[in-house]
């Protein structure tokens, strides 16, 4: 009885180590399972961290290219068939060519602009890109582009954006249409004052020989947003300098008068002229100096050679045939300007543009103020 008590005793023992083991298995096993599955998720949380920071650029440059899409265009002009112009503008990616395309588009014209990007940029007219009334042409005007055949071809009319430049150093005062002008054709300015002169004379002169219609647009001093800072003209050379507190530099004693013209005003009809508003240079850069609020002197250079004493157009001509005369006040346009000018200063990598004299031209000839 008692062996067999002990056999039951023994047997039981071996289940319960039996049932204990089995129970131990199981609980080692459930946290393994736990522990595998926390470190699966854990990798797949990982995984999943790194997956986003790959993707969330990704993402943010699909969200810019779809925003460029459906770029919104400034607000363009419905123009029946009959009505819509398409006009090609040499040089529309330049300063004046840029705002002019402007004017055009939002009229509901179809523009084509031909640049090489010299002095232009991209930037200038970037806002039309895409726009189905637009079109860009990077090309170089020297390279055949047939554009006066064009003309004629389709009746088109041809305005050549000529300048006050044609004037030379007036001996007339103000300047008006019939004026000859007084050229010295071998100075350090003719290049630039005869080769308009020469580009008038031809566009007339195809005129009276093929029948094209032609106008021509005798430009005076123009100024505001997109000019170049370095194109060395006196309104962005005063207003950069004044914004960087350097000093203004005068060619000569500061006597010299300009008419100078927001840019606006040239596009108001066709052909645009001058602002006959007359200043003194010497007005002038203390009027930007005003505006910026610059504490930097007013340098006084040597003369520049050939540099016009006068210059103020006489619009009477253009106020009583196409009923045209500019409104924006100047310093409406030069507060626009200097807004515009400390802007591209911030767009600068260096946030530095200086305009600085260069004796060796100014002997040879003198920074650009048409
Ligand atoms: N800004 C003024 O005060 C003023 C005054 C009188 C006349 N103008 C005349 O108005 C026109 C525009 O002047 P702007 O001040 O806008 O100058 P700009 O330099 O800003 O514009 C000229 C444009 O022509 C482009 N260009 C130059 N050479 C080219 C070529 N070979 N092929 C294709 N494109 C070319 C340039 O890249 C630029 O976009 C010029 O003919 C200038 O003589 C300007």
């Amino acid at each position: 009885m008692r062996r067999l008590l002990t056999a039951i005793n023994r047997r039981m023992m071996k289940l319960l180590i039996a049932l204990a083991l089995i129970a131990y298995v199981a609980s080692v096993w459930g946290n393994f399972v736990n522990m595998s599955r926390s470190i699966q998720e854990n990798g797949e949380q990982k995984m999943e961290k790194k997956i986003e920071e790959v993707i969330a650029p990704l993402r943010d440059k699909i969200r810019d290219l779809e925003k460029s899409f459906t770029q919104k265009y400034p607000p363009v002009k419905f123009l029946s068939e009959k009505d819509r112009k398409r006009i090609l503008i040499t040089g529309g990616a330049g300063f004046v060519g840029s705002h002019l395309t402007d004017k055009l588009m939002m009229d509901g014209h179809e523009v084509t602009v031909v640049d090489n990007f010299f002095t232009g940029r991209k930037r200038n007219v970037e806002h039309w890109i895409g726009h189905e009334n637009f079109e860009l042409i990077n090309h170089d005007v020297v390279e055949p582009l047939y554009i006066e055949g064009l003309a004629k071809r389709v009746g088109a009319r041809l305005l050549l954006a000529s300048t006050s430049e044609v004037y030379g150093d007036p001996e007339v005062h103000p300047q008006n249409e019939d004026y000859w002008g007084h050229v010295n054709p071998i100075g350090p300015r003719a290049c630039y004052d005869e080769g308009k002169r020469v580009a008038e004379t031809m566009c007339y002169a195809y005129m009276k020989q093929e029948g094209v219609e032609v106008r021509v647009a005798r430009i005076f001093n123009t100024f505001g947003p997109r000019m170049h800072m370095n194109d060395g003209r006196v309104v962005s050379n005063f207003v950069l300098q004044a914004l960087q507190g350097e000093p203004l530099t005068v060619y000569g004693s500061g006597s010299q008068t300009r008419a100078f013209q927001y840019v606006s005003c040239n596009l108001l009809s066709s052909p645009p002229q001058g602002n006959p508003e007359e200043h003194t240079i010497l007005e002038f850069a203390r009027l930007i100096k005003h505006l910026v609020g610059s504490g930097g002197e007013i340098q006084f250079l040597s003369e520049a050679q050939d540099d016009p004493q006068r210059r103020k157009p006489d619009i009477r001509k253009a106020k009583l045939l196409l009923g045209w005369e500019p409104v924006v006040p100047l310093e409406e346009g030069l507060n626009k300007t200097i807004h515009y000018f400390s802007k591209e200063l911030e767009y600068q990598a260096n946030n530095q543009y200086i305009p600085k004299p260069k004796p060796a031209r100014i002997k040879k000839g003198r920074t650009r103020q048409n």
